[in-house]
């Protein structure tokens, strides 16, 4: 077991957990893990050099030799800037597609736990609690309403100055949702000992607070 703490915080499609990561690691100076964003990149890759998202023997030979790099909030994969293209739709849905496979999840196993260095790693996505990082010293579920989800998907799209069908997002997360839960590997799930945090009605200054919060407690 490592000595270096790490807050797990597992949660679905645009729960705000990952606002709600970024936020804790700042108050903490601790490093961050986006799980998600390995899950995007094998997805990105896959589709850039034609590998069919359904083939296991074709991604985990990328999974496995992903060169991604993150830098101060940027992604690089192969040293091209794809912080942006990441976050597309095709690639959110290509994502959840390529995380099924067994074979890809063990090959980003290790990338993930070498995020665990001194102070300590805030750690965003589906199993972290569960799979990653058992023994975390603090797990949160995140969770949200579809329809709060859809709304801040939405906003952040608007952001980015693309529109968007509330309607067409939300069921985008529900099917999202049903094929990252129903999987047979990993499923997004609660760890038995995470707190679950409903943030339909929350601010994320007010979700990043109760984590810490949480932190301190266990910190002790
Ligand atoms: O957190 P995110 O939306 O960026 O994740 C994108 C996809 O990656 C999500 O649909 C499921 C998958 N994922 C996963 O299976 N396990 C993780 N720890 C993180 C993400």
């Amino acid at each position: 077991m490592s000595a270096v703490p790490v807050i797990a915080i597992d949660g679905p499609a645009a729960s705000g957990k990952g606002t709600v990561a970024a936020a804790v690691a700042r108050a903490l100076g601790f490093h961050l893990l986006d799980s998600g964003a390995l899950y995007r990149l094998v997805a990105l890759a896959a589709m850039r050099s034609g590998v069919p998202l359904d083939t296991e023997a074709g991604l985990v030979p990328l999974a496995a030799g992903l060169d991604a790099r993150f830098e101060s909030g940027r992604v690089q994969l192969h040293g091209d800037d794809v912080t942006a293209a990441i976050r597309d739709e095709p690639v959110s849905e290509g994502a959840s597609r390529v995380a099924v496979h067994a074979g890809v999840r063990k090959a980003l196993l290790a990338r993930q736990r070498a995020f665990r260095q001194p102070p300590g790693l805030v750690a965003d996505g589906r199993d972290m609690g569960t799979v990653v990082f058992p023994d975390a010293r603090v797990k949160v579920f995140v969770t949200a309403s579809a329809e709060a989800r859809a709304l801040r998907r939405q906003r952040q799209l608007a952001e980015r100055g693309q529109e968007a069908d509330l309607g067409e997002l939300l069921d985008e997360i529900r099917a999202r949702d049903a094929r990252d839960s129903r999987r047979a590997v990993a499923p997004l799930e609660p760890a038995p000992d995470a707190v679950t945090l409903d943030t339909t009605d929350l601010t994320a200054e007010a979700a990043a607070a109760f984590v810490l919060d949480r932190y301190a407690r266990r910190a002790g």
